[in-house]
């Protein structure tokens, strides 16, 4: 992160400050909290979180730096923190839990986490996530699953196709769904998301273990192997059947693509059910989500969490405590839920609320935990650091944007940004 110096300088004016202004006797606080909810149903789930602070008697205030998969709102929230102003509380996922835990700004949660009994709750591939160093020091909101696909039956109805259920499968109907008029694959050429739509390609192609070793392990033999070479050039033929306006264009405009039957399929996590669920769509009769191919024994997680920044007002630290509570709250885990098109992370939820999306992931989930097919996510920070994961994806969109190069020689380049620190 390179920014210790700065922060631990800015850190001992916060700590001076304390000592001379330190509150007593909590009282209602305003709460700054960073996201980049701002899509349909985010900015639905996003308004939820604020409605559950505001009932605590807290204000909110609003931080939202738009762009899906929140590399803007992590460049902005870096500024911040080296500026000596943090917000309250900031979306912060994955190992970059830690890399700020590291750097000694970040809130202990220990106590509300022991009232509230969390590591009764959480599952254990989620708790890890939320501590550092033994402490917790983040609270989940969700548990997203990244390898869906999410269809228009319709339009596989008019092409005459079936939807592909493994690689294998995907050319054939692709050039049926094109020649019929429509566009195969509705995707947006922003890095994240072509990182999405390759880890989803790694999961199908090579296997959980395969996804492990190359994705998480980084493991240089397997990145540069064969499969990955395989991966790649699936990858390739992806892109085939993406239209030609797809530059630039954000993840929620290609489920519109979805939602409107131009396009046929979009690989994208179930956020997007958040879209189709906003635009009053209906699981299994507007739309369907499977398992992206060859990935239905397997789930990308990717958990959304907030950490809380270290604050010099009692009153805030009483309000970061009192949203820390509230986002593990039955209530909130299942409102936000159901519109965010995540699960919720707390274990043993009533689900009945939920559709059959949320309901299989949630089988799944857990079936996969058990099968040893349950991995993290890179594209969207839960796998590595974001240096490394940064430097990583890059390779991927250039591969995509590069029709000439090979497939071995994108293998190579991601093995080399994988020794990325
Ligand atoms: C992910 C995040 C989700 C969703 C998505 C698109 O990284 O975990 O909550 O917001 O980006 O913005």
């Amino acid at each position: 992160m390179k920014i210790r110096t700065r922060i631990v300088h800015s850190c001992l004016i916060v700590a001076f400050g304390v000592g001379m202004t330190a509150a007593t006797g909590a009282q209602a606080a305003e709460l700054e909290v960073l996201h980049w909810w701002t899509a349909g149903g985010e900015a639905k789930s996003a308004a939820e979180l604020k409605k559950m602070l505001e009932s605590k008697g807290h204000k909110w205030k609003d931080f939202a730096v738009a762009g899906g998969g929140g590399e803007n709102a992590m460049t902005v929230l870096k500024s911040r923190v080296v500026s000596g102003n943090p917000p309250a509380a900031a979306q912060i996922k994955g190992p970059s839990i830690g890399e700020w835990g590291a750097e000694g700004v970040l809130s202990n949660l220990d106590e509300v986490a022991k009232a509230g009994g969390w590591d009764g709750l959480l599952p254990p591939v989620v708790s890890k996530v939320m501590k550092h160093g033994g402490h917790y020091v983040a609270v989940p909101v969700n548990v997203h699953r990244v390898n869906w696909m999410w269809a228009n039956p319709e339009v596989f109805k008019k092409a005459g196709v079936e939807i592909p259920r493994t690689w294998d499968e995907f050319p054939a109907a692709t050039e049926k769904i094109q020649k019929a008029g429509f566009v195969p694959v509705a995707h947006g050429g922003q890095p994240w998301q072509d990182f999405t739509v390759f880890e989803s390609i790694a999961l199908g192609v090579g296997g959980a273990d395969f996804y492990r070793k190359a994705l998480v392990e980084l493991d240089q033999p397997t990145l540069k192997g064969p499969t990955m070479e395989k991966v790649f050039t699936t990858f390739a033929t992806v892109r085939k059947y993406v239209d030609k306006d797809s530059a630039n264009r954000v993840w929620n405009q290609a489920t519109g693509m979805i939602i409107n039957g131009k396009a046929a399929m979009q690989f994208m996590g179930d956020w997007a059910k958040g879209e189709f669920t906003s635009a009053g769509k209906v699981p299994g009769k507007d739309y369907v989500c499977v398992a992206a191919p060859g990935t239905a024994e397997a789930f990308t997680f990717n958990i959304d969490s907030l950490v809380m920044f270290e604050q010099s007002s009692g009153d805030v630290r009483k309000g970061q405590q009192d949203l820390a509570n509230a986002v593990m709250s039955p209530a909130f885990q299942e409102v936000f839920n159901l519109n965010k098109g995540s699960i919720p992370a707390r274990m043993n939820m009533n689900l009945d609320k939920f559709d059959d999306c949320a309901k299989l992931s949630a089988r799944d989930f857990e079936a996969a935990s058990k099968r040893g097919s349950l991995v993290p996510s890179i594209a969207h920070q839960m796998a590595v650091s974001a240096a490394t994961a940064g430097a990583m994806q890059d390779v991927v969109t250039q591969f995509f944007n590069t029709p000439a190069m090979k497939p071995k020689e994108a293998a190579d380049k991601l093995a080399r940004a994988a020794l990325t620190k």
